[in-house]
């Protein structure tokens, strides 16, 4: 994986780059799509390439390895051949999944021993296994496996999870030497900087994971209940440790603002379920600022959900009609809003890009935020 670095803005950190993988390029910053199970919920792939615009989605390995199960992604090919996405892939490791879905886990250092939240099947994930896994996947970007400690950690427990989350990482990096991809093409692997909340770990987290010289790394650990400010402190400090030739890829993370102020600090890629999941339960976020769409205050406004962005479905349904569709519990109303909103933080992403490139970025962005803030 190559990445070449385009511009950079003379008032921040905040930089436009391209990322070349087996499955197209990427120009950054970048907002990926969530689609856990290989499919971003109530969205086709032909709207998230002519609508929403996504040049590479996310999956997870947590989920793909439990349903439909490595054997069915090997024998299609992999997960690309195996869903029809032409476009990149990145999965994230399991990491993360384990910890949020899955129940009674127990962390060793071997890996984590875990049920399914499916049937209840105890399974274990080990880094060398998350990275079999991610193979028969196929994946263009593989995550490093991690631990992600909750917020708020005790100082002991993030030092030691941190610690574990390096030795896992270097399991993980000696695995990917010892193994072939299977369909033929490269696999990069992004590492993970852990250390909560505490500035020394995330200092010596940093330093630990710029020097495996990987093809680009990720932050973790934020916008897991920490207040913004903190979140935005911490993520400048990590991005200061990380080389500054390899995207950055903050997990995870979040709202529209989150997304510029982040790309402010230096950050390149972003995945968050809040697009999607939000739009399934009636808020928008538009040029305008955002909107919770069951109001009653839109029944009667017939104009358009986003004028202010190029994609079909928010240049054509009404705010009213979409209105109607939620309250009425019809599915067009979800996949409506889901498409709305990844096309949405794709636009804003791409005008972050132009603005670096313009070299207005800082002022572009302090004029945004409040508009994106904005309850209509
Ligand atoms: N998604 C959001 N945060 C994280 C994290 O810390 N680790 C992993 N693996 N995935 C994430």
């Amino acid at each position: 994986m190559e990445f070449e670095l385009q511009a950079q803005d003379s008032a921040s950190s905040a930089r436009a780059g391209k990322m070349t993988t087996a499955h197209g390029e990427i120009e950054t910053p970048i907002f990926m799509p969530v689609g856990t199970v290989g499919s971003v919920k109530a969205v086709t792939h032909e709207q998230l390439i002519k609508e929403v615009k996504a040049e590479i989605i996310l999956g997870n390995t947590y989920h793909l390895y439990l349903r439909p199960g490595t054997e069915v992604l090997k024998a299609a090919g992999g997960l690309h051949k195996f869903a029809g996405w032409p476009r990149p892939i990145l999965t994230d490791s399991g990491g993360y999944q384990v910890f949020s879905l899955a129940a009674n886990r127990k962390i060793k250092e071997e890996g984590v021993v875990f049920q399914s939240h499916i049937d209840g099947s105890r399974h274990l994930f080990t880094p060398e296994n998350v990275v079999d896994t991610q193979r028969a996947i196929g994946a263009d970007i593989i995550m490093a496996f991690d631990e992600c400690p909750p917020y708020p950690s005790e100082y002991t427990y993030a030092k030691n999870s941190m610690e574990l989350t390096h030795r896992w990482l270097a399991r993980c990096v000696k695995h990917m030497s010892d193994t072939e991809p299977l369909y033929g093409y490269d696999q990069a692997l992004f590492p993970i900087v852990q250390g909560s909340t505490y500035r020394d770990l995330r200092k010596i987290s940093a330093e630990f994971i710029a020097s495996m010289g990987a093809d680009g790394n990720a932050i973790g650990g934020l916008s897991v209940g920490e207040p913004e400010e903190m979140m935005y402190e911490l993520c400048a400090l990590t991005c200061e440790y990380l080389p500054q030739d390899k995207p950055r890829y903050l997990m995870g993370v979040g709202t529209p603002w989150n997304i510029l102020e982040n790309i402010s600090l230096g950050v390149d890629m972003f995945d968050c379920v809040m697009p999607t999941r939000n739009g399934r339960n009636g808020m928008l976020f538009t040029s305008k600022g955002v909107v919770n769409i069951r109001n009653k205050k839109w029944a009667t406004d017939f104009s358009v959900i986003d004028d202010g962005i190029d994609c079909y479905t928010s240049n054509y349904y009404s705010k009213g009609y979409l209105r109607h569709l939620f309250i009425a519990g019809e599915i067009l109303a979800m996949q409506i809003a889901s498409i709305h909103n990844l096309a949405f933080y794709l636009h804003l992403v791409k005008q972050a890009r132009e603005h670096i490139i313009a070299g207005d970025f800082t002022s572009w962005k302090n004029e945004m935020i409040p508009l994106l803030k904005t309850r209509l």
